[in-house]
């Protein structure tokens, strides 16, 4: 496979139905100082769904099988985009011979967990088999357009938006001399867009570039070339900045650039987001990292014609940044074992607060929600679980444990620790399973387990809850759906 970028680009600073979860979160927010509303949705999806965007990641095939990841994926965005599986070199490696079994298996699961997909992606330079490069120049037209027409109708009506071109520019906002720009001059991209809207009519149709996030030459190259596309009636839909940053360097211009694509009558999206830290990586700088996530969160969601977010990927166990940036880890929104990161609390709290303008754009309606169960079991602790009296803020609290979201082999539930008629200051809620269920992944909250039986305690920013108030912490779980009696106490 050839790597994607060359050495000088390593300085280049990623549904279901309406959001069925409501909750009061006051992860993040709090230590951020936002406000917010009564009824927050505690996941990434939710939150979008809410605000009218998409909350996506990239999985690759690999990423299948880690069910830890995808349960954790599937649990938090309703966008996948195939990290690798829809590329000229996975689809078409060699001349007219075509492979789509390995992006077809990301659909599948993107359909089967009702996520949508944005295909990427069509015409590249890189992940280009090396036969193309070998194709007479006058006969580059037809081959680009013969594997556009082949692979947008083999997805046909089963992706929300196609990558159509990416990375087409140089750093100083000239076009890259590959091989469609040495066939065509600038003209393949015009062709390519009308190759994917002939094969595809519904599928939104995109530029893709990484270094275009801010105002800058390179998206001043692109803001040129996409006036004059839409000038001509070239079908062209949107704009995707990659967004793989370096901590602490998000453009300040981020916002102004994507409205100015906006008012040209384009979508816009986050396509790619990252943010590596020189690794080891300390605290601080997973903090900015959570500034940053929210800041790049808070931009789309000022821009109406920003339809979503996505992240390249779930973890920081598996991302492409280490194999191609050495030194450099950490970028996403939970660690290597799955717990979320301040990146996490900051996107989810950016989505949660405020209002901000509604898509613009006609989004496709999200695909089917799966079975889910919302089945409900409040369980009260004994309302004369009494504090000790040495503890003079103290009180009962009760947990009530909810089904938000299943699939095959696992599910989601947001659990509400409500505080009884005193204010409670510190929690812990326990529960057994009753089924070998086992939790993968659980935030807002402090996890420990021993056999079937499950203690959680609040973290430092969630402890305190107001007489009759509510918080909630959430978790991914293996086994099938349960919603065991939960007991909660407080010192
Ligand atoms: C990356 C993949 O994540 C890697 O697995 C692969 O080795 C190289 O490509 N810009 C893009 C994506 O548009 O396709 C790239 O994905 C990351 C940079």
């Amino acid at each position: 496979m050839k790597p994607p970028t060359t050495g000088t680009e390593r300085h280049r600073t990623r549904a279901r139905g309406p959001a069925t979860a409501l909750a009061v979160i006051a992860a993040g927010a709090v230590a951020l100082g936002l406000a917010i509303p009564a009824h927050a949705a505690s996941t990434l999806k939710a939150a979008a769904e809410a605000r009218g965007r998409y909350f996506g990641t990239a999985l690759t095939r690999g990423d299948l099988g880690i069910s830890a990841e995808v349960n954790l994926a599937a649990a938090q965005f309703d966008m996948v985009t195939p990290g690798n599986e829809m590329k000229w070199d996975a689809t078409e490696p060699s001349k007219g011979s075509f492979n789509f079994g390995s992006g077809d298996q990301i659909v599948s699961f993107a359909q089967s967990h009702g996520m949508r997909v944005r295909g990427h992606n069509l015409v590249w330079h890189a992940q280009l088999p090396a036969w193309v490069g070998g194709v007479p120049l006058n006969q580059v037209q037809g081959v680009m357009e013969n594997h556009i027409t082949t692979e947008a109708t083999h997805y046909k009506g089963k992706v929300y938006a196609w990558d159509v071109i990416n990375e087409p520019y140089n750093e100083d906002g000239t076009l890259r001399q590959d091989v469609f720009y040495r066939a065509m001059g600038s003209g393949y991209i015009a062709a390519a867009l009308r190759a994917a809207h002939a094969a595809d009519p519904n599928a939104k149709l995109y530029i893709n570039d990484y270094n275009i996030e801010g105002i800058n030459a390179k998206s001043n190259g692109l803001y040129s070339l996409a006036q004059s596309l839409l000038s001509q009636g070239v079908p062209l839909h949107g704009i995707g900045l990659e967004s793989h940053f370096i901590v602490g360097q998000v453009p300040s211009s981020l916002q102004a650039n994507m409205e100015r694509f906006a008012a040209l009558g384009l979508d816009v999206a986050i396509t790619e987001l990252d943010d590596r830290i020189q690794m080891p990586a300390d605290s601080s700088e997973l903090q900015q990292q959570g500034t940053d996530y929210g800041r790049v969160v808070n931009a789309c969601l000022a821009v109406p014609r920003c339809v979503g977010v996505s992240q390249w990927g779930v973890d920081d166990g598996h991302t492409w940044i280490p194999g191609t940036f050495p030194g450099y880890g950490a970028p996403m929104m939970w660690d290597s074992s799955y717990q979320p990161k301040p990146a996490y609390q900051a996107a989810l709290s950016a989505l949660n607060s405020g209002t901000s303008s509604p898509s613009q754009s006609p989004s496709q309606s999200p695909s089917q929600s799966p079975t889910s169960s919302p089945s409900v079991s409040p369980s009260r602790s004994p309302s004369a679980s009494p504090s000790p009296s040495s503890s003079p803020i103290g009180g009962a609290c009760s947990a009530t444990i909810k089904t938000i979201n299943s699939w095959g082999g696992g599910f989601q539930s947001e659990v509400t620790v409500r505080a009884g008629s005193a204010p409670v200051n510190g929690w812990t809620v326990k529960w057994s399973w009753p089924g070998g269920q086992s939790i993968s992944s659980l935030w807002n909250g402090r996890q420990s387990t021993s056999g079937s039986s499950v203690t959680v305690s609040n973290e430092s920013y969630n402890g305190s809850i107001a007489a009759g108030a509510s918080t909630t912490f959430g978790f991914t779980a293996n086994g099938s759906a349960a919603t065991p009696t939960a007991t909660c106490t407080s010192p």
